[in-house]
């Protein structure tokens, strides 16, 4: 079996689904169409993109013979993905879900219900974990280099107008639920179950078009001791930005450093005094999709786990609602509480 013989279908051809088709091209997989109740969209997309089938009703893609993968890129509300998920999950389709899966932990909780209930693999797009560099850092941090892992920094600074943005960021909840959920699903990935989180957050009303939380530090405290800081400002006005898919990131162990970004990473170590530059692969758009759905791919042909399944990311959407409950409440708030 090849992983050409895993065709798929797109519900929702918009911005993001441009990046997904330009991914899966490189890779060479196989796309059968797409869906998007924008008519006019959909004739675009599918003459950029040379596909095969595309429809207004999603249904109708689902029901595609060739399609097994439902790959969801449709925006990020409960009311939109639900009956997606549930439609293609009781008809056995596995499904790729755009990250966040959702932005509130319950209606999370629903989309994972829903697939189990049906036993369709469901694995989220959180393609952070899949950055080449990303994958660089993580054999470093996992092999010792930098000896124990105790802290971990992520910056993302930037001034980020969606204005004229139909529908991102009208939201109560924005850049920690949006943004955010990439660093948290990372560092999940990287040190484990979470025990605690404390935000700081708001929103600076200058940025206009913007309903919810504009900036936000986030620290979680890992089972394993590790503790992280995840700072996500989109209203930063100066002249030093960090911006997406640049962010910074550090992390600190008692052997050694590792400092960098999805382009550019150094590991500094202590015994013996060194300095590493890994050579990787690839960047994170569009290279982190492919490589996010490749492994769906692999692990569904062999029928393994995978990396990113709905339930393990419900601890990153709960790291989320953790930190909006925290900046409200102004406290500390437990994992036990949520999950
Ligand atoms: N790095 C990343 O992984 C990344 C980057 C950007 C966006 N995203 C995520 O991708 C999702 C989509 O974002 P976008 O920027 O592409 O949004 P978008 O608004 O550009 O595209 C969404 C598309 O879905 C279509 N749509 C809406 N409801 C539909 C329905 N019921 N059936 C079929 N089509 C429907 C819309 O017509 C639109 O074409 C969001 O969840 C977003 O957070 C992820």
């Amino acid at each position: 079996m090849a992983r050409t013989d895993w065709g798929i279908g797109i519900v929702g051809l918009g911005g993001i689904a441009n990046t997904h088709l330009q991914a899966y091209r490189n890779a060479g997989l196989k796309v059968i169409g797409g869906a998007d109740i924008d008519a006019e969209r959909a004739k675009a997309m599918q003459d950029r993109w040379q596909l095969p089938f595309v429809t207004t009703d999603w249904r109708e893609l689902i029901d595609h013979p060739e399609v097994r993968i439902v790959d969801i890129t449709v925006p990020h509300k409960l009311a939109v993905r639900l009956p997606i998920v549930e439609y293609a999950a009781q008809r056995s389709k596995a499904l790729f879900v755009q990250k966040p899966l959702l932005p509130c932990l319950e209606g999370a909780k629903q989309l994972v219900e829903v697939a189990e209930r049906y036993k369709a693999p469901l694995m989220v797009n959180q393609n952070s974990v899949f950055v080449p560099a990303f994958l660089a850092m993580e054999r470093y941090l996992r092999d010792g280099t930098i000896g124990t892992p105790y802290y971990c920094q992520i910056e993302n600074r930037a001034w980020v107008d969606v204005s004229g943005h139909a529908w991102f960021g009208k939201d109560e909840r924005w850049v920690t639920s949006d943004m955010a959920i990439h660093h948290f699903a990372l560092v999940h990935h990287w040190f484990g179950e979470w025990d605690s989180v404390y935000a700081l957050m708001g929103r600076d009303p200058s940025q206009t078009g913007v309903r919810g939380d504009n900036w936000s530090v986030v620290s979680v405290r890992f089972k394993n001791g590790v503790q992280a800081c995840i700072i996500n400002n989109w209203a930063y006005r100066g002249n030093r930005p960090r911006p997406h898919s640049r962010e910074e990131i550090v992390i600190q162990g008692d052997k050694g450093c590792i400092t960098g970004d999805s382009e550019d990473i150094c590991v500094v170590t202590v015994d013996p005094p060194a300095r590493i530059y890994p050579q990787f692969q690839g960047k994170w758009f569009p290279d982190a999709f492919a490589n996010a759905m490749c492994h769906f791919i692999d692990a569904l042909e062999a029928g393994r786990p995978f990396w990113c399944s709905g339930c393990d990311n419900l601890n990153a959407v709960a790291i989320a609602e953790a930190a909006y409950i925290s900046a409200k409440e102004r406290r500390a708030v437990q994992r036990a509480e949520l999950l």
